[in-house]
């Protein structure tokens, strides 16, 4: 397995900036490309004009360019079905398509169906009811007499702003009542109803062929707007690597109540899947619950997780397309690695786009991310999206990291600029 690939990632955030460093970093990789990419995926491989979701255009691309191997890095085209389309197709087939079937990417494309699954499998997870248009009635008088805070789940994928959780009975009815009537769209025509749990969130995230797995460093995210975790959520402020509070006691937990059921519920399922699981979970009194199941990384958290691997990424793609992941031992980074979001003002409200990013060539000891960025006319690295730049750091604890972070996050300036101070801070 020494031969060079040439590659295509699809996708544009903060995420494929770090794969792509990651992937171009390999001695295995001859060429990559990033569909659409962003200003600092450019400095890995060339950017393409392309819809990740149009994938008629992927194949033409694909074909043209003689690409190896497609590694997909955000959910829609996964839920959409891209690694069918692939398969559908004689000339597309022998293409590997890093990311699950269509039948595995509905883990995160139905709430619903990851419920059940979870069910059928004996996962600990929140206890539920569903419910659709036509038991609204019976829907609202469960909603009634449930204890509060109460959570409601659009079944299907709405970009991140799909849950609420409700703290009294009369917003809960209200929500679920607009759910139903279509705040979400198609969304929202199915409606998850589950207990709240009260613990500390973390991220696990796999890497599996359908039938091997292999384990990637932990993280854990900081999704609210503000410091002590105020405000409304976001799609993630910053993120640590290792969790402290995982522990051995609570691996073994995770594996064998969790992520062993997944994968054999899977196979059993005869769900092909050949990509990232990246498991949302929360520990209440000691014991693991899943709060979600998502099929692609998490973005903050693969600025973290992607620092501390060290095994060729190429090879590990490889070998999960071909089904061989077992022969390989990950190897991971013991330092801890932090990640602070610069995020553009008002955010995720309402945000200005087009401000000239400004100190790049004065950042020392940190690696910046690219999520929200653009060149601008003027051959000017600018914002275009609400996050906008990852500042992740190693260190020999979580102190030491965030301190090389919080500086280089001053540094690194943009009209409007705003990021979270206390990112880790709850893990000392
Ligand atoms: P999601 O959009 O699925 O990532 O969910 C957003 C966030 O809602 C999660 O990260 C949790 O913080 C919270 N959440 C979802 N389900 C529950 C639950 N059953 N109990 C407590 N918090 C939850
Ligand atoms: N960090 C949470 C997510 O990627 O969904």
């Amino acid at each position: 397995m020494s031969q060079q690939k040439r590659i295509l990632l699809l996708g544009s955030g903060g995420r494929e900036h770090a794969i792509a460093w990651k992937l171009s970093g390999s001695s295995r990789c001859e060429k990559l490309f990033i569909a659409p990419g962003n200003a600092g995926t450019s400095a890995c491989g060339e950017n393409v004009a392309i819809n990740p979701n149009d994938f008629p255009a992927v194949e033409k691309f694909v074909l043209e360019n003689r690409i190896d191997m497609v590694v997909v890095g955000p959910e829609e085209p996964l839920v959409r079905g891209i690694w069918d389309y692939f398969q559908e197709k004689e000339h597309l087939k022998v293409i590997p398509v890093i990311g699950p079937s269509k039948a595995g990417a509905v883990m995160e494309g139905s709430k619903a169906w990851s419920k059940l699954f979870m069910q059928r499998h004996d996962i600990p997870t929140a206890s539920y009811r569903e419910f659709t248009t036509d038991t609204l009635r019976e829907g609202i008088s469960y909603l009634k007499q449930h204890t509060l805070p109460v959570v409601l789940k659009a079944d299907g994928l709405a970009a991140g702003k799909g849950v609420i959780i409700c703290k009294s009975h009369k917003e809960a009815v209200k929500e679920f009542q607009e759910m139903l009537g279509g705040k979400f769209g198609d969304s929202g025509s199915r409606v998850v109803v589950e207990e709240f749990l009260t613990g500390i969130e973390f991220s696990v995230f796999v890497l599996t062929d359908g039938k091997n797995y292999k384990i990637l460093p932990e993280a854990k995210d900081y999704k609210r707007i503000g410091e002590k975790d105020k405000g409304p959520n976001t799609g993630g402020m910053g993120a640590v690597s290792p969790v402290p509070f995982v522990d051995e006691v609570m691996w073994q937990k995770v594996e064998e109540r969790i992520i062993r059921p997944t994968i054999s519920g899977l196979r059993k399922e005869k769900i092909i899947y050949n990509g990232f699981i990246f498991f949302g979970l929360i520990e209440v009194n000691g014991e693991p619950f899943v709060i979600e199941y998502n099929c692609r990384m998490g973005d903050p958290e693969t600025e973290v997780v992607m620092p501390r691997l060290k095994n060729d990424l190429v090879t590990l793609f490889e070998n999960c397309a071909k089904g061989t992941l077992g022969r390989v031992k990950i190897r991971t980074d013991k330092r801890t690695a932090t990640t602070v979001f610069l995020v553009s003002g008002g955010y995720p409200g309402d945000y200005q786009k087009g401000k000239v990013i400004s100190g790049f060539d004065q950042v020392k000891g940190s690696m910046v991310f690219h999520a929200g960025t653009a060149v601008n006319a003027a051959g000017e690295t600018v914002t275009s999206g609400g996050r906008v730049i990852a500042v992740t750091s190693f260190g020999k604890d979580i102190t030491s990291a965030i301190r090389k972070s919080k500086r280089n996050a001053k540094v690194i300036d943009f009209e409007g600029k705003y990021y979270r101070r206390d990112i880790g801070k709850d893990l000392l």
